[in-house]
């Protein structure tokens, strides 16, 4: 039932796109398989052959005839025998005809298989790119980064690996069968006999393993995400001192593992143990049988030779081949994983895709917008932005602020109302010319794991050292930068652990100034920056961003107020806007809130202590 529904799951046209450069290698590569099983059973063969005419002088009926004409050719059975290093040369050529082939083999699978790994990794990488953020905000990366790594690996194994060997198997099969039942039917039924119960067993039994093995591997992930947890969370960890319960935790999980996966090791020994005195007992079945037919029905001792090393080569590929069969759910599997990500549907353009020439004039009109369905986050929200202007917007958390600017770089659709840029609306603007035209600086900036330099231009990597320079002043970070050893190729360490919070923040500022963009965007990141260094960065850019509109989300009065307009959200309400002033002189929410500041701010400059308060204080 599980595997009927798993296969009709299997999407062909995603089969058909990835194996489409590569289908000449499986080609190559089953040619292959066929020419090396044909070579590797001419071995016996040519033994069989040296053994019972070269040396015994007995012509076998079952050999053909072309055989001994080519012998008769080259001067008979005497000619051979004082020359029996002739003999010698064929196995050896046969021997390197084989080589060839399993290396031709070898190498098509690779390219096959690594060439389908590579195209489905680029494939996902590029979607991945091309989805809505929203996606991304919804799925777990852990996850998707085991569907780009493990479950392709897993892909990559079953064409690499398993696939071949299924066709290398059958061919191995189909052409031992026709050259023992050619040559005594009997004893090709003796030398098969253990083959259906070694392939049934194997696959019944690594179908009842299956649950180990995903134990085991669930026990591996829990080990790493064990130690992902600690490794990111390092901080917390020391702080709480909470190094014993971790290592506590780490020693549990790692104790399963190794439980896992020893019973599971115990299994297959046990497993392989059997199986093993399976295909010992059938090659000594087939010898003594051929040592009573070579007695009772003139056997040679060239025939038993090919029978047994027939027995030896088969028993192999064969408990091999149950348990690539029973193993094949997980390859369907993984393929529906990675199609999963690949349905999702791209990011489209909803209107037109127009490219205006954005120039900052934005109009929200009545816009509505919820995450989800039944529940609003912003409620009709009106305002309106001149070119060069600066928009303050200030509310409690969750008030729907860094939404607010969401909807303004169109990651999400507004649900109602409109919102105009430059007298288009932004829902027919082609979205990477709208983004490239709005510079943001994250509430919690990501830094690349780069140099300093290679941060702050990341947008514009032509950048001279002058306007790197210059955007970092402006951002109050070139002094630091300046004083580390490395200056400016300082690498940031793993998510910029080398940098302080509120240094990490001028450096996302840096990187937004290198942009240029006509709209800039501050979700609150002068929050872990001191209020004279705050005051230092918005006089510099004051300076400089005459012509681009901007949006300060902030607590900080001190950082709104000088804004042309504040707009004052409460549950995603605009409860409030207008300037600094007029707002005051209105008992509203904006009053009490730098009421309080005000009172907060006195009384620490009463008590002595230097206006570097952060706004926790203040409730909002
Ligand atoms: P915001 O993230 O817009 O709030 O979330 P904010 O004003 O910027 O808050 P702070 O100051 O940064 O803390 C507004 C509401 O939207 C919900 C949140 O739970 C919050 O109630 N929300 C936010 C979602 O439902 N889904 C999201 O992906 C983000
Ligand atoms: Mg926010």
């Amino acid at each position: 039932m599980e595997s009927k529904q798993q296969k009709k799951k299997i999407n062909w046209k995603l089969v058909g796109t990835v194996t489409f450069g590569v289908r000449r290698y499986f080609v190559l590569g089953s040619a292959a398989v066929l020419l090396a099983a044909l070579t590797a059973y001419a071995i016996p063969l040519i033994t069989s052959f040296t053994v019972d005419y070269v040396i015994a002088g007995e012509k076998l009926q079952t050999m053909p005839s072309v055989v001994y004409g080519w012998a008769e050719k080259i001067g008979g059975r005497d000619y051979l025998r004082s020359n029996i290093h002739i003999m010698a040369l064929i196995l050896i050529a046969a021997a390197l005809l084989n080589g060839v082939f399993t290396f031709i083999r070898g190498r098509s699978v690779a390219l096959a298989s690594e060439g389908i790994a590579k195209v489905i990794r680029d494939t996902l990488y590029r979607h991945l790119q091309a989805v809505p953020y929203d996606y991304h905000k919804h799925s777990s990366t852990g996850d998707l980064v085991q569907r780009c790594t493990s479950d392709v690996d897993t892909i990559r194994r079953f064409v690499g690996v398993q696939l071949l060997e299924i066709v290398r198997t059958v061919a191995m099969l189909i052409v031992a069968l026709i050259i023992m039942f050619s040559m005594h039917a009997f004893m090709a039924l003796i030398t098969t006999a253990a083959l259906p119960v070694l392939f049934l067993s194997s696959f019944v039994y690594f179908r009842k393993v299956r649950k180990q093995f995903t134990l085991s591997d669930e026990a591996e992930g829990k080990i790493s995400s064990t130690l992902q947890e600690n490794l990111t969370g390092v901080r917390v960890v020391r702080a709480f001192g909470q190094q014993g319960s971790e290592i506590e935790k780490f020693t549990r999980c790692n104790a399963e593992y190794r439980d896992v996966t020893f019973k599971l090791i115990k299994m297959l020994g046990f497993y392989w143990g059997l199986t093993d005195i399976l295909a010992y007992g059938q090659i000594c079945i087939t010898l003594v049988a051929g040592v009573i037919l070579s007695v009772t029905d003139g056997f040679t001792l060239g025939q038993v030779m090919v029978f047994t090393a027939y027995a030896g080569m088969l028993t192999w590929p064969v408990r091999q081949m149950g348990r690539i069969l029973a193993d094949l759910g997980k390859a369907t599997v993984s393929l529906e994983r990675i199609d999963e990500i690949l349905s999702h549907p791209a990011e489209t353009e909803p209107g037109k895709a127009l490219k205006p020439v954005i120039k900052g004039e934005i109009e929200f009109k009545n816009v509505c917008f919820g995450y989800d369905a039944y529940d609003d986050v912003l409620k009709d929200i009106s305002f309106k932005a001149c070119p060069g202007q600066t928009i303050a917007i200030l509310g409690s958390t969750g008030s729907g602020k860094t939404s607010l600017v969401q909807l303004l770089q169109r990651l999400y659709t507004c649900t109602a109302g409109e919102i105009i840029i430059d007298g288009v609306n932004i829902n027919d603007i082609d979205h990477r010319l709208l983004r490239s035209n709005i510079g943001i600086v994250l509430q919690e900036p990501f830094l690349y794991s780069r140099t300093i330099r290679e941060n702050i231009s990341i947008v514009k990597p032509d950048a001279s050292d002058e306007e790197v320079y210059n955007a970092a002043k402006i951002a109050a970070v070139h002094d630091v930068i300046e004083s580390f050893e490395k200056k400016y190729d300082t690498v940031v360490g793993e998510r910029g652990v080398t940098l302080s919070g509120g240094q990490k923040q001028r450096v996302a500022i840096a990187r937004m100034l290198m942009q240029n963009a006509p709209i800039l965007i501050f979700d609150d990141s002068m929050s872990a920056v001191d209020t004279e260094t705050d005051a230092a960065i918005r006089e510099a850019l004051n300076k400089r961003r005459k012509s681009s509109t901007t949006f300060i989300i902030s607590h900080r009065i001190t950082t709104l107020c000088e804004a042309d307009n504040i707009l004052v959200l409460d549950g995603g309400r605009l409860v409030q806007q207008g300037k600094h002033e007029e707002l005051l002189k209105v008992d509203g929410l904006y009053a009490r809130i730098a009421g309080i500041q005000n009172m907060l701010e006195q009384e620490l400059n009463g008590g002595g202590v230097k206006s570097e308060h952060r706004d926790q204080g203040t409730g909002i």
